[in-house]
């Protein structure tokens, strides 16, 4: 799997990556159809670049968002971290995947940024499909696409730091 660009169009291609990542094949087409559409909400006036993302939570719940950019522009956000801001302040703790579309080919990956935001609510097994506009997808692991990453396991219970001075 990893690396390699296969086709949602595809039978064996997605039976063999939803038995990878335990998804039904509704579920991978509804993240396909879903973070293609969200594309179209974007506001990407400076970069012109459109990225959708769907998260699905692990109870079969799905959250879409887009890029949101800004005249100043390091203000902007990307399409995961709003799809996340969402997913989390609506109340969901825990996701089984996330889809990320662009217009590019071979897919776009999410930034590094989104990498680290993404970790702090995911597993590291959790599978990201990277979908072109055609269709075409490459799936891998949180883990893959930030090793040695650091989460929040790794800072000590708060309850453990030590008193102010
Ligand atoms: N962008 C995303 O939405 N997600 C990524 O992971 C990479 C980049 C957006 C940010 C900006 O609005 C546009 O794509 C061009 O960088």
């Amino acid at each position: 799997m990893s690396t390699t660009l296969l086709q949602s169009n595809d039978e064996s291609h997605v039976s063999q990556a939803c038995e990878a990542y335990s998804l039904s094949t509704s579920q991978f087409h509804a993240l396909h159809s879903r973070s293609s559409a969200a594309k179209a909400t974007a506001y990407c006036p400076y970069s012109q670049f459109r990225v959708g993302a769907t998260i699905i939570t692990e109870d079969g719940q799905y959250i879409d968002g887009a890029n949101v950019e800004n005249a100043a522009y390091p203000v902007g956000t990307c399409a995961e971290r709003v799809a996340f801001g969402k997913a989390v302040t609506e109340g969901h703790k825990k996701f089984k995947a996330v889809a990320v579309a662009t217009d590019i080919s071979p897919p776009a990956s999410p930034c590094g940024m989104c990498r680290q935001f993404i970790r702090e609510f995911c597993e590291l097994q959790t599978p990201i499909f990277m979908f072109d506009k055609d269709g075409a997808f490459v799936v891998m692991r949180l883990e893959q696409l930030l090793p040695l990453s650091f989460g929040p396991e790794a800072l000590p219970p708060r309850d453990e730091l030590p008193a102010k001075a």
